[in-house]
């Protein structure tokens, strides 16, 4: 059994997790027009994994007995200029994510639920690799410049 007020929140989580796999999404698209496929296949398989997470959530309150919904999402942006910029702006989502997600676990431990607090730090886990992982790709295109991209879109593309 779990909250109305948890529910609720994780409700609005699993919106913005399939917000964030839109993002993705859109991303990809954005540098894929541009020829970038390494880094298009990178973003795509964060889509899936953004989206899995959704899932994730979602199974998660049922299995809690609660009601898991999937909500009206947002427009995503269409441009996101040039691959740095685009990472970079992969960096601060996933900042954004974790302070949500941290907010989450601060709502589980407030509502005494152990199995969502549980639950909810194996996500903060992930979103401290995320953050990581991001901001490795972002280092890696300031030292590329722009000769060296082809070789980070290369390296994008074994993901
Ligand atoms: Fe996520
Ligand atoms: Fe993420």
């Amino acid at each position: 059994m779990i909250t109305e007020k948890l529910q609720k929140a994780m409700n609005e989580q699993i919106g913005a997790e399939l917000w964030s796999a839109n993002l993705y999404l859109s991303m990809s698209l954005h540098v894929a027009r541009v020829g970038y496929t390494g880094m298009a296949h990178w973003l795509k398989k964060q889509w899936e994994e953004e989206n899995s997470h959704a899932y994730q959530m979602a199974d998660y309150l049922v299995s809690r007995d609660g009601k898991a919904v999937v909500d009206k999402v947002d427009v995503v942006p269409v441009d996101f200029g040039t691959p740095l910029e685009v990472f970079e702006q992969v960096y601060s989502h996933e900042c954004r994510v974790t302070a949500l997600i941290s907010n989450l676990l601060d709502l589980a431990i407030a509502e005494k639920d152990k199995v969502t607090e549980e639950f909810l730090r194996g996500f903060i886990r992930e979103q401290a690799e995320e953050e990581a992982t991001a901001l490795g790709i972002v280092g890696r295109l300031k030292l590329a410049g722009t000769t060296g991209l082809l070789v980070v879109d290369q390296q994008l593309g074994a993901r």
